[in-house]
């Protein structure tokens, strides 16, 4: 039964903590996400419903569903924390696609005043490795817009392999075009994460 499997409640990098999300972090994710807005909403579209004069009350809602999930063990949600000051920087999600083989999905944003100081790539190494090492994952995907570089950045950095680049994939977005998709994936015997 997955409600019995035990989790942990903090990964911990050299510069990162990475912990569950609880309804409790509202006031550190909504300044993270309005500070954010111009750089996600192009790939995010869940921006939208926190922009909203009720969007705080949303994001709160949000927050109450993915801490159920966590307990129930069906979709992890995280968040990102510098270790040095507890500033919250962003948020990645482990998200089963098949727990029989066993596959992951694995997403993520970050703050806009986090970026480019290696905080996504150092996430998502920490969470990879507790997929493949505590979840026996045998796949692990991360899918993004053919137009997201950054996000494909992060993905080519840690060595996961692009299989595809599937056109006309996703419904417009803010310019209207229909959307290509990149997947990358890592299975357990590519080589080590560089
Ligand atoms: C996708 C996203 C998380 C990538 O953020 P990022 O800052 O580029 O990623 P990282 O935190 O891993 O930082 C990497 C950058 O820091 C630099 N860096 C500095 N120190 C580093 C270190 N110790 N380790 C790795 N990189 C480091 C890298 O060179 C790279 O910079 P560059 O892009 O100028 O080459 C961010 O752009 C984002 O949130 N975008 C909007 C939401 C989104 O698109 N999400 C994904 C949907 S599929």
């Amino acid at each position: 039964m997955r409600e019995l499997m035990t989790m942990f409640t903090e990964l911990r990098g050299p510069r990162i903590a990475i912990r569950p999300l609880q309804p409790d972090f509202v006031s550190a994710i909504y300044p993270a996400i309005m500070e954010s807005r111009e750089e996600l909403r192009p790939w995010l579209p869940f921006v939208e419903e926190y922009e909203r004069p009720e969007g705080m009350e949303n994001l709160r809602a949000f927050l109450i569903r993915s801490q159920a999930d966590w307990l129930l063990r069906d979709n992890f949600q995280l968040s990102i924390w510098r270790s040095a000051d507890e500033h919250y920087l962003g948020a990645i999600g482990l998200h089963p696609r098949n727990w029989k083989i066993p596959a992951f999905e694995i997403g993520y944003w970050l703050r806009t005043s986090a970026s480019g100081q290696g905080y996504m790539t150092e996430a998502v190494r920490l969470l990879s490795d507790f997929a493949f090492s505590v979840f026996g994952a045998e796949r692990l995907i991360i899918r993004c817009d053919a137009r997201n570089a950054r996000s494909a950045a992060v993905a080519r950095r840690l060595g996961f392999i692009q299989e595809g680049h599937l056109r006309n994939d996703e419904m417009p977005g803010p310019d209207g075009k229909l959307r290509d998709t990149l997947i990358f994936a890592r299975i357990p015997t590519d080589p080590p994460m560089p």
